[in-house]
């Protein structure tokens, strides 16, 4: 054999058929790995061993309602969703569905490494295993919906320090009439509606309490934008939202047990 074929089959070999540890790997591409194992060893880099994510730029998963977080990873994975953090966090992660279909050479020029995946997910995109499977979704799905939401203490009150106790008074009860009641003027309906009487999130409209207040802004000033998550019921609801109104809100859900 030449070198050249030899070095390229060992490699071949060492990637499909190297040893794996399936209680430790984090191969997103093996659909063979626990979606516990895979939640543990890739999601809680961001999102928390639990789901209860500290860091304001990475939402929080626990107890999120199991079909809305399965439509969001379809939703990446197909670039439905596609605001910047969308891009550069989770298109990654999900793999993109695109490269599942197409000829043998779209996939090995349009997928290569499956926007940043491993040299292990080169070689699934090369066969056309790419993304996560359903079952990998369901399965993700599944452990964080059913994670206990903690919230974490011990911190101080940031936005307290920030913004002073009577402003920030005031902002959560603008925040609760806003949840409750919309804003009639502005055609804005009531949130709970939707969302569920204590933001628990109602069959598969999402849990929004607890979330931290600066994804939920991020997320509103999103959907009033309309790129990013389009063609959901939240464009009617952020189109005339302001600035302030997004940060009552999001301060009041946050604030939520
Ligand atoms: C490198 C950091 C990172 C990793 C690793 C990561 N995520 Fe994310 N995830 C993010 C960020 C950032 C967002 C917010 C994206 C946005 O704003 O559109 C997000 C959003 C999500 C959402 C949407 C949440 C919502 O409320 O709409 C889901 C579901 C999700 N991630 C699941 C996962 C799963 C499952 C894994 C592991 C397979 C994972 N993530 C790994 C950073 C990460
Ligand atoms: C008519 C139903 C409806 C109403 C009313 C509604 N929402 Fe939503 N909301 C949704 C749906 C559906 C989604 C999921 C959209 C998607 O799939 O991307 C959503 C998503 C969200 C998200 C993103 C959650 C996440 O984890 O990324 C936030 C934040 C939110 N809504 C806040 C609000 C607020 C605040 C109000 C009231 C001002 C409101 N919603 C009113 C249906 C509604």
């Amino acid at each position: 054999m030449k070198p050249l074929l030899l070095v390229i089959a060992v490699v071949a070999m060492a990637t499909s058929v190297g040893c794996v540890n399936l209680k430790r790997s984090r191969d997103l591409g093996n659909p063979n790995i626990a979606p516990e194992v895979t939640a543990v060893q890739v999601c809680s880099n961001c999102h928390g061993v639990d789901g209860n994510s500290k860091s304001p730029n990475f939402p929080r998963l626990a107890g999120q309602k199991k079909d809305y977080l399965v439509t969001q990873l379809l939703n990446f994975q197909s670039h439905a969703r596609s605001d910047q953090a969308a891009r550069d966090y989770m298109w990654g992660v999900a793999g993109f569905s695109g490269c599942n279909s197409g000829s043998y050479w779209d996939r090995v020029f349009k997928c290569p490494g499956g926007q940043g995946r491993s040299l292990d997910s080169f070689w699934g995109g090369v066969i056309g295993a790419h993304g996560l499977t359903k079952d990998q979704i369901d399965g993700l799905a599944d452990y964080f919906s059913q994670q206990p939401v903690i919230k974490h203490s011990g911190l101080p009150d940031f936005q307290e320090m920030f913004m002073g106790r009577a402003k920030r008074e005031q902002s959560l009860a603008a925040g609760k009439a806003i949840y409750e009641n919309g804003i009639a003027e502005k055609k804005i309906p009531a949130c709970h509606v939707c969302h569920g009487p204590d933001a628990h999130g109602l069959a598969a409209f999402p849990r929004t309490a607890s979330q931290h207040s600066a994804y939920i802004e991020k997320q509103l000033a999103i959907f009033k934008s309309n790129v990013g998550r389009p063609h959901t019921p939240m464009e009617q609801v952020a189109r005339d939202i302001s600035k302030k109104e997004m940060r009552d809100v999001a301060l009041y859900l946050e604030s939520l047990p």
